[in-house]
């Protein structure tokens, strides 16, 4: 069954008190929420213990915005997937546009990351999408497609059930520059067709495929209302309990 998530990337945003209130901010709003829409907000790493904490039996899972593409080791400054789950964390969101942009994230370290995440139960955000030169090149589905080959065509459709899609125009997000509901609902389709080719329509029809990118509570109706659009992953509007539930209460 397709599930409906609304994730809150807080990104490098809050310090460790302010991110507490926030996470109980928004618990104590999410009451409202439609049971069939998973709540995730994703905290710096530094977070996570306490926000953990503070959301502990509730509906509202934790994720990272990260994980290392090693076990354990010499590996400094980098986190890893049983660090994560030891912290709380059910999900990870993984090659985010502006880790791959930054931070030099690969499809072929993705792979690693993606594998090792599942292997310890983590579920995964994958985000995709293009950038602005892409875009305007009509590239945009080339693009795409070639980030879901890379690295979800490495897993099985067994895999594929713990994995989340997230696609992110480039030049939308944290520009206040939404892909109005048919450009982010035909990029939806065509995603939802390539997992179909390679793995099914039991699998395609069952893939969770977020939006992300200015979503907030003002567009997310029209977006949440297109048919391969199944909920949104979150930047600026998730720094404010009341956005982001009011994305929420979208559906
Ligand atoms: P935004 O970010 O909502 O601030 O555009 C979305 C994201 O990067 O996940």
């Amino acid at each position: 069954m397709r599930k409906f998530i609304v994730a809150g990337n807080w990104k490098m945003n809050t310090t460790v008190p302010e991110g507490v209130e926030l996470a109980k901010a928004v618990l104590e709003k999410a009451k409202d929420i439609p049971a069939n829409v998973e709540l995730i907000v994703a905290p710096p790493f530094t977070h996570l213990v306490s926000v953990a904490d503070a959301l502990k039996g509730s509906r509202i899972a934790v994720s990272a915005q990260n994980c290392a593409d090693e076990e354990k080791g010499a590996f400094t400054g980098e986190v890893s997937a049983d660090m994560l789950v030891s912290a709380g964390c059910s999900y990870t969101i993984l090659g985010h546009s502006e880790r791959r942009q930054y931070y030099g994230e690969t499809d072929a370290k993705l792979v690693k990351k993606v594998r090792l995440a599942l292997s310890r139960n983590l579920k995964v955000i994958l985000c995709v999408g293009e950038n602005l030169k892409e875009r305007e090149a009509g590239k945009h589905f080339d693009v795409v497609r070639a980030q879901i080959e890379n690295v979800l065509f490495n897993f099985s459709a067994e895999e594929l059930k713990s994995i989340v899609i997230a696609y992110e125009p480039v030049w939308a997000i944290g520009t206040g520059k939404t892909a109005t509901a048919e450009q982010a609902e035909e990029i939806h389709r065509c995603i939802r067709s390539i997992i179909e080719e390679k793995f099914g329509p039991a699998a395609a029809d069952d893939m969770t495929i977020l939006y992300g990118g200015s979503c907030k509570p003002s567009n997310a109706k029209e977006l949440f209302a297109c048919p391969d659009i199944d909920g949104g992953l979150i930047g600026g509007a998730a720094l404010k309990a009341d956005d982001f539930i009011g994305i929420a209460l979208s559906f």
